[in-house]
């Protein structure tokens, strides 16, 4: 009973430093964007739906004018499910979006009055950490930075900078505004404080937040991609046809979509890059072994639906 007291008191103790922390917390209103492409144009989306000031940054004026056509396009499409008998409030949500949106091909000059940077430009850890540790000099103290990377280390660009325990990272699906799911990444050095901003940032942009450490593929890709190489090991070893794996997983596992059908969505390339990756950090692991038929076929650039062609053929 004495334990149980103690046990009682010291939870009294945690629970009342609770509120204490929690008034810590980062209130997000100003997000700058680091790449306007497929990724970051949906979360610039979403963060000025949701009311927060944007910045999006690219290379150039025309990607990002690319970037905002196809913002607008996503709104129009938005607006016919969530105010279709009332179009005209509709229209006024676009307007208020686009408002706190705006667009800028020079990082470092907009980063001096932003909460939170999040970075979703190319997928090469090299060019990542020379743009945060430009920003890092640019950016205010309690700035947070976050990436959006589905295959890099997260703890590599923490350190690449000097406010290791203000960085998280911040795994959106694709595609943003219509996928729930985010992955907030911990590593050993991000703060509480930090990670519990970027939780409610996750939820203020509408988004279901999970937490993970900084392992390879966090929840999602750790699971789904050695399950997708499984099926081609499956396939390339004669044991069932492409066809007959998709069906047996749609209608057996009830997913909306099969291994193959997934590969060609998402693209090879992207596949074959994330599976590299892991092979290389463990190169022991099976589920981890790269999969000649997923190497010829990128080799043959059959990328998937972005090409035209993949594991299957689209017109
Ligand atoms: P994307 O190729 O569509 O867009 C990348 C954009 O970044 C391009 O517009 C490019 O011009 C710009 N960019 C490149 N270097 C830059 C720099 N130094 N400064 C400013 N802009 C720069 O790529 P996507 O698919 O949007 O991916 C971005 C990130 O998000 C990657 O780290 C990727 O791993 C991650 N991710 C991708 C998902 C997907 O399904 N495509 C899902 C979740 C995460």
């Amino acid at each position: 009973l004495r334990h149980g007291l103690r046990h009682a008191q010291f939870v009294r103790a945690a629970s009342s430093d609770a509120p204490r922390g929690a008034a810590k917390k980062l209130l997000i209103k100003h997000v700058t964007i680091i790449g306007g492409g497929l990724m970051g144009a949906g979360i610039a989306q979403v963060a000025a739906a949701s009311g927060h000031t944007v910045v999006l940054v690219d290379q150039s004026d025309e990607i990002l004018k690319k970037s905002t056509k196809g913002i607008e396009e996503s709104l129009k499409r938005v607006i016919k499910k969530k105010f279709a008998d009332k179009p005209e409030a509709g229209a006024e949500f676009i307007q208020k979006t686009l408002k706190n949106l705006t667009t800028s091909t020079d990082a470092a000059s907009v980063v001096h009055s932003t909460d939170l940077v999040i970075e979703a430009i190319v997928e090469n850890l090299e060019v990542k950490n020379k743009l945060f540790q430009t920003l890092d000099k640019f950016a205010p103290e309690h700035t947070i930075f976050a990436s959006n990377t589905s295959s890099l280390q997260i703890t590599k660009m923490a350190n690449a900078t000097t406010r290791q325990d203000r960085f998280g990272g911040l795994h959106f699906f694709n595609p943003v505004p219509m996928m729930k799911l985010v992955e907030v990444i911990k590593t050993p050095m991000t703060s509480q404080k930090t990670f519990e901003s970027l939780v409610d940032f996750s939820k203020a942009v509408g988004k279901s937040p999970v937490s993970c450490k900084d392992t390879p593929g966090f929840i999602v890709n750790r699971l789904l991609v050695p399950y997708m190489m499984e099926a081609v090991r499956l396939f390339e070893r004669g044991d069932a046809s492409k066809e007959d794996i998709d069906v047996a997983m749609k209608l057996g596992a009830g997913y909306p979509m099969g291994p193959f059908e997934l590969l060609d969505y998402v693209g090879l390339d992207t596949s074959k890059y994330i599976i590299d990756g892991w092979h290389s950090l463990e190169p022991n692991n099976p589920l981890f072994a790269p999969s000649p038929l997923l190497n010829k076929l990128v080799e043959e650039k059959k990328l998937g639906k972005k090409t035209g062609e993949g594991f299957y053929k689209y017109k």
